[in-house]
């Protein structure tokens, strides 16, 4: 059964980059749900490529069944990895739901890693990370904020009621955020 650990928190909160280390150095494979997005609306041939950059732009959520398949396809293309980094994903209830119906008994869910920090500063992280996103723009990410607010921060509090969240303040320089991320996993992979 994989090993997955759900990596959440506001655009601009350094998923990206942290997931990165963790799987130079712990041997997660990171799977971004939104860069699988991304790969998929760029995919010849895909009938999806519209419907999502159509969500991208406006900041709402893909239907869960692309992006759960998208996530399912990456791990069976992985099977050798310690375990797995879902970043970006589950983003509100469809994403949640739609998971469980997938994925429910073929995966061993181990916490969810919360990347906290204040939105402004989020914000001017993305405005500034030049990474030609068509959603780093001040019109879209008002509205991903509004989505990480109303739909997805609701589902890292479902993940808390369980005690399965793991908060680590990445307001701070990456290095010093990464030391407690470390952490985190060794007191999971400790059990
Ligand atoms: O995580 P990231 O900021 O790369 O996500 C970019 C966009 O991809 C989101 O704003 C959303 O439109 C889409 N996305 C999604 N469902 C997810 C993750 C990302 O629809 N689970
Ligand atoms: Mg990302």
């Amino acid at each position: 059964m994989y090993n997955v650990v759900f990596v959440l928190g506001p655009p601009g909160s350094g998923k990206g980059t942290i997931c990165a280390q963790i799987q130079e150095n712990l041997g997660y494979v990171h799977l971004s749900a939104g860069d699988l997005l991304r790969a998929e609306r760029e995919r010849e041939g895909s009938q999806f490529g519209a419907l999502i950059e159509g969500h991208i732009k406006n900041g709402s959520i893909v239907p869960v069944e692309i992006t759960c398949s998208l996530l399912e396809n990456a791990m069976i293309a992985n099977k050798e990895a310690n375990g797995f980094l879902v970043d970006g994903f589950p983003r509100n209830e469809d994403n949640l739901s739609g998971w469980k119906k997938q994925m429910g008994g073929k995966v061993n869910e181990q916490f969810v890693l919360f990347l906290s920090c204040p939105v402004d500063v989020c914000i001017d992280r993305c405005l500034h990370r030049g990474q030609g996103r068509t959603d780093d723009n001040v019109e879209s990410l008002k509205k991903r904020v509004e989505t990480y607010n109303q739909q997805t921060f609701p589902i890292i509090e479902q993940y808390e009621k369980h005690g399965m969240v793991r908060e680590v303040n990445s307001q701070r320089p990456i290095s010093e955020v990464y030391q407690d991320v470390v952490e985190v996993f060794s007191a999971a992979n400790q059990k």
